[in-house]
């Protein structure tokens, strides 16, 4: 069938969303990085980014948080970029875990396999394996160029987030020396490890996070920019990961209830991706006991549903004026 929105309605909906749950109390920072149980609670943001590059953006979409999972998106692409879909599958994998996050057990299960660069054990791995590019010819330079591509304009270090994730880090430390037990980890284990704890501490906004979605949508090609930031082949690959694992052990109720292939990280953000449509993030502090933000998810399912939107619908959406 074929469906047709305006951006009219899209706007509607994402202010409904944000008048109707910005009262919500349910959830809570979290706590178990210091920094992020002091951010402000009633923070919340809507962005979403349509494939010719507008967005509409309701409450605080310009707030700069702590990226944090969904740091793996990013650099799940950058290896994609630099190593191609074969490798990626047998280096790391591209497989659910069903379980946390930060699960250890995962690793023992699947056998000695991270899984996918969408759980802490793949993305430190992920980051094993970036090649170092740009003036300063290191591995950060790489990640941090390849996020500004994605995102359409650059993130930046929030200082106090970075130290107080690697006073606290001590489950990924083990992660990573595991991962090093099986030959799972393709760098020096405490350098990785790093890079993944200061990709993690990167401010990033709805704003941003709504552009990449949209680039991930637009098969590659940043909107804003109009930069080919990825093969378009590798699209598909891209979304597929985030649908499978996005919201860890809940991926599967979050799908059937959403429609969209999303990921999340505790800072409280959210990125969606709806091919062919638009990209969506969401931001709001406190998650719940996943590690999902509660307000974030309320939002991006209202306005999927308000707008009768899903992935799965096998609908060819125009977007109109
Ligand atoms: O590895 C950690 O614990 C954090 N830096 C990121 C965790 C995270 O965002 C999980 N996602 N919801």
């Amino acid at each position: 069938m074929n469906k047709t929105i305006s951006i009219s309605q899209i706007e509607q909906a994402a202010r409904e969303a944000h008048e109707l749950y910005s009262k919500n109390l349910n959830g809570k920072n979290a706590d178990y990085i210091p920094y992020l149980a002091h951010i402000d609670s009633n923070l919340f943001g809507i962005s979403v980014c349509l494939l010719d590059g507008r967005t509409i953006e309701v409450g605080d979409t310009r707030y700069p948080f702590g990226i944090e999972s969904v740091s793996k998106v990013y650099t799940a692409i950058l290896v994609l970029r630099q190593y191609g879909a074969d490798k990626l599958l047998s280096m790391i994998g591209a497989d659910a875990t069903g379980l946390p996050f930060n699960s250890i057990f995962a690793i023992l299960l699947e056998n000695d396999h991270p899984s996918t660069p969408l759980v802490n054990a793949g993305a430190i791995a992920a980051c094993s394996m970036v090649q170092p590019t740009g003036h300063s010819g290191k591995k950060w330079e790489a990640i941090v160029n390849n996020i500004t591509q994605l995102s359409g304009s650059a993130p930046k270090l929030i200082d106090e987030l970075y130290r107080s994730e690697s006073d606290t880090n001590f489950n990924n430390r083990s992660i990573a020396w595991l991962l090093k037990n099986y030959n799972r980890i393709y760098d020096d284990p405490d350098l990785s490890l790093d890079l993944y704890t200061r990709q993690c501490s990167l401010g990033i906004t709805a704003e941003q996070l709504s552009v990449c979605g949209a680039t991930i949508a637009n098969k590659g090609l940043n909107p804003k920019t109009d930069l080919q930031v990825f093969d378009p082949a590798f699209a598909p690959q891209v979304t597929s990961l985030i649908a499978t694992v996005g919201f860890y052990e809940h991926t599967g109720d979050w799908l059937y209830t959403s429609g969209i292939p999303a990921k999340s990280g505790v800072g409280g953000g959210i990125m969606g991706v709806l091919p062919g449509v638009m990209g969506i993030a969401a931001f709001a502090p406190p998650i719940d006991n996943a590690g999902n933000s509660v307000k974030a998810q309320l939002a991006i399912k209202y306005i999927m549903n308000k707008l009768g939107l899903s992935v799965f619908s096998g609908d060819s959406v125009t977007v109109t004026d």
